[in-house]
This record gives C-alpha cells, sequence and structure tokens, in this order.
C-alpha cells in the first residue's frame, strides 16, 4: 500500500496524462520493478571478484551488465565492469572468474565494439585452464544467425580451455526475464562452489511487442533530376511509444511477382500447406511473408548445391536464379529447399519524428535502394516494398530501442551530422527539442549531391533557423561544384567554431553511412588536433574521453 498523499499525487499525474503517456508509464514501472526485482543472495563462501565485460551497439547488453553488476556489488563481489571495446584482451590470460554480456549484429557478427576481443580470442590458440566463465547472449530470433556471436564466443573459450560454469543464454528481444533468470544462476554458481549442473531455468517471455502503422503520408522529397528516391513515410499507429533516436523495425515482404515466378518455376501448388515453427502454411504465404529468396547468402547456395548434387559458384543468389539455371529435380525436392530456407531479416530505419510534436505516428526517411545486375535496374527488397506502399495501406513493426543514441540534457548543445538519410533521427531531434522549448543550441551538418533536388527537408531547416530552434547549419552538395565537398569537408572548414562548442560542452552525433561516420571521425580528430593544439596521441584520447562521457555517438549503416 502506499500513503494517502502519495496516491492522490500518482492520481493527479494519471488525469494529466494522454493514453500514450500512461501506457509509456505502465512500460517504466513495469521495467523498472522486474529489473529491480531480481533477489541476488549475498554469497556466504564463494567467489568475492569476477570480470562482466559487455559487447554492445545499442545499449542493451550495457544496460543488463550495467545493472548486474550493481546487483552483485550489493551482493558482496567486487566487480571488474567493462566493454569489449576498452577490454585489454591480454588481460584474459590472468582472468579467473569472466563473464559476457555480447550482442550479436549484422550477418551473425559482433558488434564493432566487441569485435577486437572476438577477433582477438578466435585468432589465437590461448590457453585458459585458469579461466571460470559464462556467456549471456542477446540478439533477435527474427535473424537467421540468432545470437551467433554469443554462441561463438561461448564456443571458443570452451576450445581454448575455459571452464563453462552455465550453458549459454540466448535472449531475444524481450531479454529482460532471461537475463535476471541467467544472473539468479550465475550468483547460485558464485555464491556455492562452481557447478556445471546449474540449468538456467528461463523465465516466461513476454514476445516481441508489435505496432500496426497505417501509411497516412507517402510522398518522394527528391526534387526533378535526382538520382535518388527518398521517401518521407508518415504513419498513424495508436498507442506507439519511443524515443528521439530509436528506429522502427520491420520484416518487408516478397514481391508478388518473384513468388509467383518461383512457384511456376517449380511446378508446385501454392495452396498447399506445410509445417514451418509451429505453423501451417501455404507455401505461397510462406514465401511472400516469411522466408528470404533474394540474395541467399553463400552458406545457402551451398546447401542448395548439395540438396541438388551440381556444381554452383559459391556466391550469393536469388532463389529464383538458383531454380532456372540448376534446376530442382521435382517440387518434392523444392520443399527441402524451403526446409532450409532461412527467414526475411527484418529492416530497421531511424525515426525522424518526436511523439511530442506528432502523437501516435511515426516518420521516416527511407531512400529506395537501387543498384544493377547484368545491366538490369534492381530495387532493395525493403526500401521497394515502403516506397510503393499506399496511403492507408498497413504493416506491422516493432520499436528497436537504441540507447546508445540519445539526446543529452535540454540544457547542452548538440552538433548533428547527417547526410542523406542521416538526416532522420535530427529531425527527430529537432522536433523534440523544438517542442520542448530545449535552451541548448542546435548545430546541423547536412549534405546530399545537388541543393536544388536532393536538400531534404529544406523548408522545414529553413524554418528551424528562423525561428531559432536551430543555431546554424552547415551544408555540403558534393556535385554541384568540380571538387567534392562533403559534411566533414564543412566541418574542417568551421573548426575553430566546432572546437570551440566541443569545449563548451556539445554532444556530437553521427547519422548515416558507414564510410561517411569514418571521414568525419577522421576530420574530428584533426580539429581536435588543430584547434585544441593537442599531438595526434592527445587528439585520440581527447576524442576516446568524448566517447566515453557519451558525448560521441554514431546511428551509422
Ligand atoms: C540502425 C539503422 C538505421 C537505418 N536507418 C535508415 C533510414 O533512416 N533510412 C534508410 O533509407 N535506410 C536506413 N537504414 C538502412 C535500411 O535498414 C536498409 O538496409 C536499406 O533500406 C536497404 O534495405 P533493402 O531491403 O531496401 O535492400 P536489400 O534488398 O537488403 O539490398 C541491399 C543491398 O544488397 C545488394 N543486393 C540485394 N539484392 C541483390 C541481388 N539480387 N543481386 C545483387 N545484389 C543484391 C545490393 O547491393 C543492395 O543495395 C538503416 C539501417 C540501420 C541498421
Ligand atoms: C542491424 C542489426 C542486425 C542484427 N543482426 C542480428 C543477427 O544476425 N542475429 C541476432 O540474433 N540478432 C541480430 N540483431 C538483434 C540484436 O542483437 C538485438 O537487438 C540486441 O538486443 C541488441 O543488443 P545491443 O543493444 O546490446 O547491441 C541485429 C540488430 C540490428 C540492429
Amino acid at each position: 500500500m502506499i500513503t494517502e498523499t502519495k496516491f492522490s499525487k500518482l492520481k493527479e499525474l494519471i488525469e494529466d496524462s494522454s493514453e500514450s503517456e500512461l501506457i509509456w508509464i505502465n512500460g517504466y514501472l513495469t521495467g523498472l520493478v522486474s529489473s529491480r526485482s531480481v533477489v541476488a543472495p549475498a554469497p556466504k563462501t564463494g567467489v568475492k571478484k569476477i570480470t562482466l565485460v559487455f559487447g554492445t551497439d545499442t545499449g542493451n547488453s550495457k544496460k543488463i551488465a550495467t545493472g548486474f553488476a550493481q546487483q552483485l556489488k550489493k551482493s558482496g563481489i567486487q566487480v571488474k565492469l567493462q566493454s569489449l571495446d576498452q577490454y585489454r584482451v591480454t588481460d584474459l590470460l590472468k582472468e579467473e572468474y569472466f563473464y559476457v554480456i555480447i550482442s550479436t549484429h549484422g550477418d551473425g557478427e559482433p558488434p564493432a565494439a566487441a569485435k577486437k576481443f572476438y577477433d582477438y580470442i578466435h585468432a589465437n590458440s590461448l590457453s585458459l585452464p585458469n579461466l571460470k566463465y559464462a556467456v549471456l547472449a542477446l540478439g533477435d530470433s527474427a535473424y537467421p544467425l540468432f545470437c551467433k556471436a554469443g554462441e561463438d564466443v561461448d564456443g571458443r573459450l570452451k576450445h581454448l580451455g575455459a571452464s563453462r560454469q552455465l550453458p549459454v543464454e540466448k535472449c531475444d528481444t524481450d531479454f529482460e526475464a532471461t537475463a535476471s533468470s541467467w544472473l539468479e544462476n550465475l550468483v547460485k554458481t558464485l555464491s556455492a562452489s562452481p557447478d556445471d549442473s546449474v540449468r538456467p531455468v528461463p523465465k516466461k517471455s513476454t514476445g516481441k511487442k508489435t505496432f500496426e502503422g497505417t501509411i497516412l503520408t507517402n510522398t518522394n522529397l527528391n526534387g526533378r533530376g535526382s538520382v535518388k528516391q527518398t521517401h518521407h513515410i508518415e504513419l498513424s499507429s495508436t498507442g506507439v511509444v519511443y524515443e528521439p533516436g530509436d528506429s522502427l523495425g520491420l520484416v518487408p515482404e516478397n514481391p508478388a511477382h518473384r513468388v509467383e515466378a518461383i512457384l511456376s518455376a517449380v511446378a508446385i501448388n501454392g495452396n498447399k500447406k506445410i509445417a514451418y515453427r509451429n505453423e501451417e502454411l501455404a507455401i505461397r504465404n510462406l514465401l511472400s511473408k516469411k522466408l528470404n529468396i533474394t540474395y541467399l547468402p553463400e552458406r545457402l547456395v551451398k546447401k542448395y548445391a548439395a540438396l541438388v548434387e551440381q556444381e554452383i559458384p559459391s556466391i550469393r543468389m536469388d532463389l529464383l536464379n538458383l531454380l532456372k539455371i540448376y534446376p530442382v529435380k521435382d517440387a518434392t525436392q523444392f520443399e527441402e529447399v524451403i526446409n532450409f530456407l532461412e527467414p526475411i531479416t527484418p529492416r530497421l530505419y531511424s525515426i525522424a519524428s518526436s511523439l511530442v510534436a506528432h502523437e501516435d505516428e511515426v516518420h521516416l526517411t527511407v531512400v529506395r535502394n537501387c543498384f544493377t545486375v547484368n545491366d538490369e535496374l534492381c530495387y532493395g527488397l525493403c526500401s521497394d516494398y515502403l516506397a510503393n506502399l499506399p496511403v492507408s495501406a498497413s504493416f506491422e513493426f516493432y520499436i528497436h530501442k537504441n540507447s546508445e543514441f540519445k539526446l543529452p540534457s535540454p540544457d547542452k548543445d548538440i552538433i548533428m551530422i547527417g547526410p542523406g538519410t542521416g538526416i532522420a533521427p535530427f529531425r527527430s531531434f529537432l522536433e523534440e527539442r523544438n517542442a520542448t522549448g530545449s535552451s541548448g543550441r542546435n548545430w546541423l551538418f547536412y549534405g546530399d549531391q545537388h541543393f536544388e533536388s536532393d536538400f531534404l527537408y529544406q523548408t522545414e531547416i529553413q524554418n528551424y533557423l528562423q525561428i531559432g530552434a536551430l543555431t546554424r547549419v552547415d551544408v555540403a552538395f558534393s556535385r554541384d561544384q568540380a571538387e567534392k565537398i562533403y559534411v566533414q569537408h564543412k566541418m574542417t572548414k568551421q573548426g575553430s567554431e566546432f572546437f570551440s562548442w566541443l569545449e563548451s560542452g556539445a554532444h556530437v552525433y553521427v547519422c548515416g553511412a558507414q564510410s561517411m561516420a569514418g571521414d568525419v571521425e577522421r576530420s574530428l580528430l584533426q580539429i581536435i588536433e588543430d584547434f585544441g593544439n593537442k599531438n595526434p596521441d592527445a587528439a585520440k584520447s581527447y576524442l576516446s574521453q568524448l566517447k566515453e562521457d557519451g558525448r560521441f555517438q554514431k546511428d551509422v549503416y
């Protein structure tokens, strides 16, 4: 029970809140209670000191590791907590109790921050007979290689002679319950003498929370003459909850014409039902909504070659091409192919809106991905699917939280570097800061090919400048003059001002293509060197400190 005063305050807050705010509060309290509820009995005997490392990209592993470290400390266990990118790999030989929380990204790869550690243990024949360890693997079962990085680390440490104290635990997107049950088991293991027989009993999972989105607007932002097609998409979705910096995830459908071409190439009845992951589904339905049929990874092309007993080069190929060039024997053999096809991978899009400005809406900035294969123009699966969705069409999506790409407190200055679709989260940041009246200054670096046709959200940006919501904007249109000018060149040009913002505590954000982010980081280092009067090593440690303080955040793809 709570006191009457507290209850009346609670009632006041409830009456003052919208439906979506109430949903958010509900989720927040549930998370808070569950994170406090792990019972970590103090070990009477047993281990007193451990190392807990995490490898994260979007902050989930870090959040879990930080929470665990606090709870373990309360239980009297001394915890050395470190991100894998800060971890000195050579220390591994000296460790005794070593616990890893690591997510999987890309196509079954470790997060960038864990790559150095992952490569080190795989490339070196270490001998770790004194190391006792356990791995908590984070992932998403919608991806074909579920929790692969965690499984790899677990398998490799075992291979190097370390003693596994708990079986590797794989957490899906609703990781809270499984993670706390892993911690409970870890605490039991640490408080008694290490015992391989403790098996985690995962708590009931709550499933991935999905939302229904209905298209309100779908317009091409590029002007005539542009080689790009970037769609501003507005979705209405009752009760959706997210924060600026989060992304929207969805599983796109395969185009009907490709599915029909596959069905006729193998002469199979598309209505025939077959079993798939505890469901009975018609083959047509499976091929259009569940299974990846485009650009199959080499591992599947190899499986296909073995099944049809033909020599096929080890390259990625569409299923339809495989079926045409290296046909299956009959429809029954095709069903065997279906058995090893992998699920359609979810695609993520940075959210370009703020709930404070648009309740129950999500906005996206999606460039239609295009490429050529044998001189034929082709489009990326998901961006093409989204670009073609008409008003009123609906699809299911989820929110991918990113606690490593978040606005600072409202009084802090921010510098946003986001060319092309990299502008998306910054539209969200600006909407949020404008709607909440933040006092911090906002500086945007934007760029694309041509001013005339590719200045996404130009009117909004100009308007923000006029009303003072944007303090300054620097733009780089790479192809409007003979020499190429990119955002990093504009940063360098404004180096002195850039450094003075850094010195007064500004947070720097980069969003967009990986290669651009690398160039931006190099220019940033140079600015720190030149305008901070630092040698290269001192500039590097200045930048590392920015990263450690959460003042240099990237969301790149
Ligand atoms: C955190 C995050 C945020 C993101 N935010 C945004 C955003 O705001 N806006 C945005 O537009 N994108 C964003 N992306 C990228 C987006 O998720 C998709 O990767 C992008 O839209 C391409 O997906 P697609 O399905 O259209 O293309 P895919 O079908 O996945 O194709 C991608 C590439 O694969 C190759 N390929 C595919 N099929 C074939 C084939 N048959 N033969 C040869 N090559 C082939 C081509 O090179 C093609 O360009 C983000 C990604 C991440 C991880
Ligand atoms: C671009 C991208 C690729 C991903 N690839 C995989 C994958 O191959 N396998 C998997 O199990 N999970 C995959 N995931 C899901 C993440 O592992 C999952 O969201 C996890 O909770 C992230 O934890 P982190 O925030 O600590 O990085 C991927 C997520 C993203 C954003």
